[in-house]
């Protein structure tokens, strides 16, 4: 069946069946891969939109013939997406239908603290909040998940993610694919009991080893031979996937915060948890009937399948989105992540989370270098140890990594980063906005809820 329809030359396309959970596995490319639905306000006033979206368990459909228990928004194991635009302000009300308290950040998004999903600060069981996203940011790709205090791993890993995509006024002029051909695509790992419940077993993140597009098990999607743009995100909680298309060329567009300056060619893509890459892939360069497997070393992600002629008149300019000069730092400070000496417990600065120590005071609109060091290399105590280091409020821009020039796909806005065992890599942003408390931590949400996590005041 499959493995006939392959592309020569893949070689990745078995090895992840091997590793595959026994238990509840799908056969590979037999799911069709959904779009989540574009979620319809459900008021739209002269100065914003407003949804509603409900935080809710349901028992979703991943793998045939088996019910998975969830924690949603609005039922379905990918939340619906909101597609809002620049200047044009949105507001959520989240209805916390759990027996539990719970919150919402929007990943990404430049907004008060009253909305950004402060770790204690909860919507309680059977109550509501509105919470107000002004999107005076430049057009990108966001995610909205939980970041209920000690449990949003776990509340994460069950299904509490979606996409939040902010249209830039930029975009229209480009002409890059759009409309159906405008495809968010959220991969993730997971581990399945034989009854089809998820399983979180923080020391065994190997054993997540069935991939899910979309919460479909190693889907297929029919493609027509043209360009589509699909927006990537990892939305796992401690894996990072470098994908490949079989040696087939991906043009990524933009990363965490929207467009790059100019495309990048890229036959290999590393996505780490809550990184965000948007990418271009021409179908027209392959004939009808043609398979092409997105996978990672260890396995298969999705399929896709080139099915018709469509007529394309998209185009990928050669300049997408200027940046603006770097300003002028006042000062650097000092970030090391890694887990701390004494202690069995993941730090940054040595220190674990604590809600009521601020570690980080900032002046409301000071640019500032920050220089992070992930400490965990092989040579210490628990061995190497990646880290991703994201920050609320603000988007930054990497500076350099080891002093070295930042990667390929690096160079435009971004809000999180992949700090490799013994590395350094220098940020630098500019902290305009609201004044109060934001968290920063690494965004393997295994080592978040273990402590790796600290916040800043921003003072007026
Ligand atoms: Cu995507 Cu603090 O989170
Ligand atoms: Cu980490």
């Amino acid at each position: 069946g499959n493995t006939a329809a392959r592309p020569m030359g893949h070689r990745h396309a078995l090895a992840g069946n091997a590793k595959m959970s026994s238990k509840a596995a799908a056969t590979p490319f037999s799911t069709k891969m959904p779009v989540p639905q574009v979620l319809k306000p459900v008021g739209r006033r002269t100065a914003y939109d407003l949804y509603e979206i409900s935080l809710q368990t349901a028992n979703v459909d991943i793998l045939p013939g088996l019910k998975t228990p969830a924690i949603t928004y609005n039922g379905s194991f990918m939340g619906p997406t909101i597609r809002a635009k620049a200047g044009r302000p949105v507001k959520v009300r989240y209805v916390n239908r759990l027996d539990k308290g719970a919150n919402v950040h929007l990943h990404g998004a430049h907004v008060a603290p009253s909305s950004d999903g402060y770790p204690t600060d909860l919507i309680a069981a059977g109550a509501s909040r509105v919470y107000d996203y002004p999107n005076n940011q430049l057009g990108s790709t966001l995610w909205y998940h939980d970041h209920t205090h000690h449990m949003e791993a776990e509340h994460v890993y069950k299904g509490m993610h979606g996409f939040y995509l902010i249209e830039g006024a930029d975009e229209q002029a480009l002409n890059l694919p759009s409309g159906a051909y405008d495809v968010p695509i959220m991969i993730r790992d997971a581990h399945f009991d034989a009854a089809g419940g998820l399983i979180l077993d923080v020391t065994q993140p190997q054993a997540r080893s069935t991939f899910l597009a979309n919460g479909k098990p190693q889907p297929y999607f029919q493609v027509a031979a043209r360009k589509y743009r699909f927006r990537l995100l990892n939305a796992s909680i401690y894996r990072t996937f470098d994908l490949d298309l079989g040696g087939v060329e991906m043009v990524q567009i933009a990363s965490d915060g929207g467009l790059l300056p100019e495309p990048v060619r890229r036959t290999k893509l590393k996505l780490a948890p809550a990184e965000r890459a948007e990418i271009v892939v021409d179908f027209s360069r392959h004939p009808i009937g043609t398979k092409l497997v997105l996978s990672e070393p260890s396995g298969p992600v999705m399929r896709f399948d080139v099915n018709r002629i469509v007529p394309d008149t998209s185009t990928v300019p050669a300049r997408l989105r200027a940046l603006p000069p770097l300003a002028t730092p006042a000062r650097t400070r000092q970030f090391k992540l890694g887990v701390a000496p004494s202690k069995m417990a993941y730090a940054i600065n040595d220190l674990s989370w604590d809600a009521n120590r601020v570690d980080t005071t900032i002046k409301e609109g000071t640019t500032e270098i920050w220089q992070i060091y992930n400490a965990d290399t092989a040579d210490s105590e628990f061995g190497a140890i990646d880290h991703t280091f994201h920050l609320h409020l603000v988007q930054f821009r990497v500076l350099d990594r080891d002093g070295k020039p930042p990667l390929p796909g690096e160079e435009g806005f971004k809000d999180t980063v992949l700090v490799n065992p013994g590395e350094t890599v220098r940020l630098q942003a500019t902290f305009k906005g609201y004044p109060g408390r934001y968290v920063y931590h690494c965004h393997m949400q295994e080592h978040n809820v273990a402590g790796m996590m600290a916040q800043m005041e921003i003072v007026p």
